[in-house]
């Protein structure tokens, strides 16, 4: 069911030093950052040959990824985020096998335009996954 590896997603409590970090000590193709005030966070693309890193920094108040820093202060992997073909499908083959969707279960529209949800990180070994629909 799950496609490619569309990117992992790294949540930073300073984004101008994440950035800097990897476009000048990692030497990778990094955006300028770009504000999803829909979900709490702004965002740097980091471009790679064959999949993208996300640096998330915290938008606004109640951003989902400030408790996440609260308990990481100095950052850490946030979420993966694989692709599908169909989300609807996905979801419902997922929720049939007892996986947890979060929110109201309806795909929102995602970081690059495109439908998204996350799946409960305890039914996924500890790790919080993101499918879009690619
Ligand atoms: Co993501």
């Amino acid at each position: 069911m799950i496609g490619r590896l569309n990117h992992v997603a790294i949540a930073v409590p300073d984004l101008a030093a994440g950035a800097a970090l990897y476009r000048e000590t990692l030497g990778a193709k990094v955006s300028e950052p770009q504000a999803e005030p829909d979900h709490g966070v702004t965002v740097v693309f980091i471009e790679l040959p064959n999949t993208k890193i996300e640096l998330l920094a915290p938008l606004g108040e109640g951003s989902p990824i400030a408790g996440f820093l609260e308990k990481n202060p100095s950052g850490g992997i946030h979420h993966i985020c694989y692709e599908v073909d169909d989300i609807r499908a996905a979801r419902d083959k997922l929720k049939d096998s007892g996986a947890r969707v979060l929110g109201d279960g309806e795909p929102k529209i995602g970081a690059h335009g495109k439908p998204v949800l996350f799946l409960h990180p305890k039914d996924f070994n500890g790790a919080l996954v993101e499918l879009e629909q690619a």
